[in-house]
């Protein structure tokens, strides 16, 4: 019990820390919060700051997703408790951390790249399915949120067909927490004023 109660500590730490406001703040001394869309996410650091900086806050995102799950499914190992539920524990506890911060005031990001990285570590193929629905759908449509509202609820399905109950409902977890964070965004889109990938700020 207490492995896992470590184990969600650390990922839930882990997912505290907001690639996006550290790259923001120390390569262009810019808030990000202050700017376009005020998501603190790789999507408006791309339209704000760029390829490179999107592109920076978007692998860093992801990574302390994996790495949550990897640390997770190593206290596992080491101390003889189940290594699946660990990482799907780790999974939940990475996403909230990035999506609801304690260091942060409990604002932080949508937490779709953060998922990503943890569902590579939970069901690498099912999650690069989703991604390449997520492609897809932005390289077609353009807009990144119905892109990642859209890949991010595909997971559950994907999941219902290895028959994984646990997995079923970290995944049910991940699209709750991924409609909920693009509340505003859906609105957008019902009305037609979502902005665009790479749409500039006014
Ligand atoms: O992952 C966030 C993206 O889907 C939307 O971000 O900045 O347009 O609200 P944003």
């Amino acid at each position: 019990m207490i492995s896992y109660i470590i184990l969600i500590i650390i990922a839930y730490l882990l997912g505290n820390i907001s690639t996006s406001t550290i790259v923001a703040k120390r390569m262009y001394n810019v808030d990000i919060r202050t700017q376009g869309s005020g998501n603190p996410g790789s999507t408006n650091v791309l339209r704000t700051l760029g390829k490179k900086a999107g592109a920076i806050t978007f692998a860093g995102d992801l990574l302390k997703g994996l790495v949550a799950v990897l640390i997770a499914r190593m206290i596992a190992r080491f101390t003889g408790v189940d290594e699946t539920t660990a990482a799907y524990l780790a999974v939940v506890a990475v996403v909230a951390g990035h999506n609801w911060p304690v260091f942060l005031g409990f604002k932080g990001g949508k937490g779709v790249a953060t998922s990503l990285g943890a569902m590579i570590g939970m069901n690498p193929v099912i999650a690069l399915t989703c991604f390449g629905i997520f492609l897809v759908i932005v390289f077609i449509t353009k807009y990144v949120s119905l892109g990642s509202v859209v890949g991010i609820a595909s997971s559950p399905l994907f999941m219902i067909a290895t028959s994984n109950k646990k997995g079923i409902l970290v995944t049910l977890f991940l699209t709750a927490s991924a409609i909920y964070t693009h509340r505003e965004n859906i609105k957008r889109l019902l009305n037609g004023t979502e902005r665009k990938i790479g749409q500039k700020n006014k």
